[in-house]
Parts: C-alpha cells; sequence; structure tokens
C-alpha cells in the first residue's frame, strides 16, 4: 500500500496541465539539404498548438491587472488556435470563454472549442476587418455588452509577443546551442515572429529572422482577398508586429501552402497544420542558398489532425 507521505510526495514532482506549456522538443527534418532543418514541435503543447503561449502570458497579465476578475469573461477573434488555447486555459482557471472564428475555420477546430466548453460564434469570411460582420468586429461587440468580460485582443496584446521573448525565443536558443542561423514562422498576428526574432537577434544580430504571410493578406496584397491558409496572413498591422526584427516577410499562395502539407503527411510522417507546410515550402527555397554551417529553425505551430476534412479527404 502506498503511504499517503509517498503519495504527497510523487504528486509534487509532476507538473498540473499549465506548467506542461512550452519546451516543446526540436526536431530534425531530413530533406537532405545542406543546411540543417529543424522544427519546433508545438503541436505538443497541451492545447494543441504554439498559441497556448500567448494565451497563458494574455490571461495572467490581465489578472494580475485585474482586467480579468474571478467570474469574468474571455471574448475573442481568433481563427481557431488561440481561441483553443484560450478555452482551454480559461476554463481551466475557471471563466466563461466566448470565441468569434471566420466561417473559413476548420470544422474540426469549431468542434474542439466547444468540447472545452466555449461559446462559437461563426461569421462571415469577409475581406476587411472593418466589416460588421467580421469576426474581430463581432467580438469587439461582445466584449464592450458583456458585463466582466474581458478581449485579451492577440493583435495589440504586448504580453502575445512576450510570451515567444520569454519562451519559445530563449528554449529554441538553448536547444541549438546557440547555433541558429535562421528562424522561419507562420505571420498571423505576428507574435511569434517579433517575440522570437527580438530574442534571438538580442543573442547574434545576423541571425535571419523570416515571418510566412498568406500571399493576398492586406499586408502582402494591394488588393488584399479571404485566403484559405489558417493561421497565417498579416491583416492587423500593429504594435505586435515588431518589423525592426524582422528581415524578410515571404508570401504564399493557398495552392503552395496546401501542397507542401499533403506532401508532408505522405511522403515524410509528418501530419502537421497548413502553416507548417507554408513554413516548409519556404524553408526549402531558402535551404538552396544555404551552406552547411545553417542551422534553420522552423516553427509547426499545429497538427494536421486540426485540418482532416479540410485538406486530406
Ligand atoms: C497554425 C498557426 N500558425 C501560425 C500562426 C501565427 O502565429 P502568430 O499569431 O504568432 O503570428 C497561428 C496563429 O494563430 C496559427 O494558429
Amino acid at each position: 500500500m502506498i503511504s499517503s507521505q509517498y503519495s504527497t510526495d510523487i504528486s509534487e514532482g509532476f507538473p498540473t496541465i499549465l506548467r506542461m506549456i512550452g519546451n516543446t522538443p526540436l526536431m530534425r527534418l531530413d530533406f537532405g539539404t545542406m543546411p540543417m532543418l529543424l522544427a519546433k514541435l508545438e503541436m505538443m503543447n497541451p492545447g494543441g498548438s504554439i498559441k497556448d503561449r500567448c494565451a497563458l502570458y494574455m490571461i495572467e497579465e490581465a489578472e494580475r491587472t485585474r482586467q480579468l476578475m474571478p467570474g469574468g469573461t474571455i471574448v475573442e477573434a481568433s481563427s481557431g488556435n488561440q481561441g483553443i488555447a484560450l478555452s482551454m486555459i480559461g476554463r481551466v482557471k475557471g471563466y466563461r470563454t466566448i470565441i468569434t472564428v471566420p466561417d473559413r475555420t476548420a470544422p474540426e477546430k469549431i468542434a474542439v472549442l466547444k468540447a472545452y466548453g466555449a461559446e462559437v460564434h461563426i461569421c462571415p469570411n469577409t475581406d476587411s476587418h472593418d466589416d460588421p460582420r467580421h469576426y474581430h468586429s463581432r467580438a469587439v461587440q461582445l466584449a464592450k455588452s458583456i458585463p466582466g468580460a474581458y478581449m485579451p485582443n492577440q493583435y495589440y496584446n504586448a504580453a502575445n509577443p512576450r510570451a515567444h521573448y520569454m519562451t519559445t525565443g530563449p528554449e529554441i536558443w538553448r536547444q541549438t546551442n546557440g547555433s541558429v542561423t535562421h528562424f522561419i514562422c507562420g505571420a498571423g498576428s505576428c507574435g511569434t515572429l517579433s517575440g522570437v526574432g527580438r530574442y534571438l537577434k538580442e543573442q547574434r544580430s545576423s541571425i535571419k529572422i523570416i515571418g510566412v504571410d498568406a500571399e493576398t493578406s492586406l499586408y502582402s496584397s494591394k488588393e488584399p482577398l479571404a485566403y484559405q491558409v489558417e493561421g497565417l496572413g498579416i491583416d492587423v498591422i500593429s504594435d505586435t508586429f515588431d518589423q525592426k526584427v524582422v528581415d524578410h516577410i515571404i508570401p504564399i499562395s493557398d495552392a503552395d501552402a496546401f501542397a507542401s502539407t499533403r506532401r508532408l503527411a505522405r511522403d515524410k510522417g509528418l501530419l502537421v497544420g497548413l502553416s507548417s507546410g507554408a513554413v516548409v515550402h519556404v524553408a526549402l527555397e531558402y535551404a538552396k542558398a544555404l551552406s552547411s554551417t545553417d542551422v534553420v529553425v522552423c516553427i509547426f505551430a499545429d497538427s494536421g489532425r486540426n485540418y482532416l476534412s479540410k485538406l486530406f479527404e
């Protein structure tokens, strides 16, 4: 029989769910390229994506500043992963969560949001953020009308890039023993790009920081249009996008992102999300001009299981 003293000692040694966020593994990608390609497996976070990191930072900052109080409601506009992370963490901490999503969002992600206890509002996939039917405008309206509601607003929240400056960046530096030369990630709110970029540039300013954008986003296109790749797309240019630490933004088409993501699953055993496919497409292009001393770190932001009906049927 296990004594209570013994079981107490054991339980103290194991982290609970929110402590499982971050410290994700870095894996070598075998594409036969001259530079070493590494992938940071963010689908290993408990909520299944990189967005657990900034959700935790934004919620805990709001608790510290008393913008979020017991019994409060978290409202956010999200193409899925940010909402999933906020719902998972928000519900663990006892808050009501309401997430607005564009109707391009994969049904699996909507089901996951609901499974975590979120109330989901599906909004039309309009081209403009200013359209009152747009999922972002809808979240703003909801946050204003519900007493005790707090909208983290990842696009304008400094805790979003700070999460990556404090965690993702240092992990990559440590895991590569400082040998990283290129960092490539999908760009949406640009929290990952800006936070990791700032940290890595502070360690060695020659490290190249590369963001992958949807080619018809507000940032990359003169005539912005709705697109299908979830996670990517710089449609809000705000302070979470620290352009000083970014060397290149590479636009990618839906077709290239879809094709690359499908190839990774079928040929490489990597069932990853669309932004990971987009990042690999760009990394392989970059790799052609790099040497064996280069080390390219790619972010795999989430799993392909989020997109089974949209991508793999
Ligand atoms: C799958 C995926 N990739 C990339 C990103 C972009 O990350 P960030 O918002 O830090 O730019 C997101 C953001 O939601 C995402 O869900």
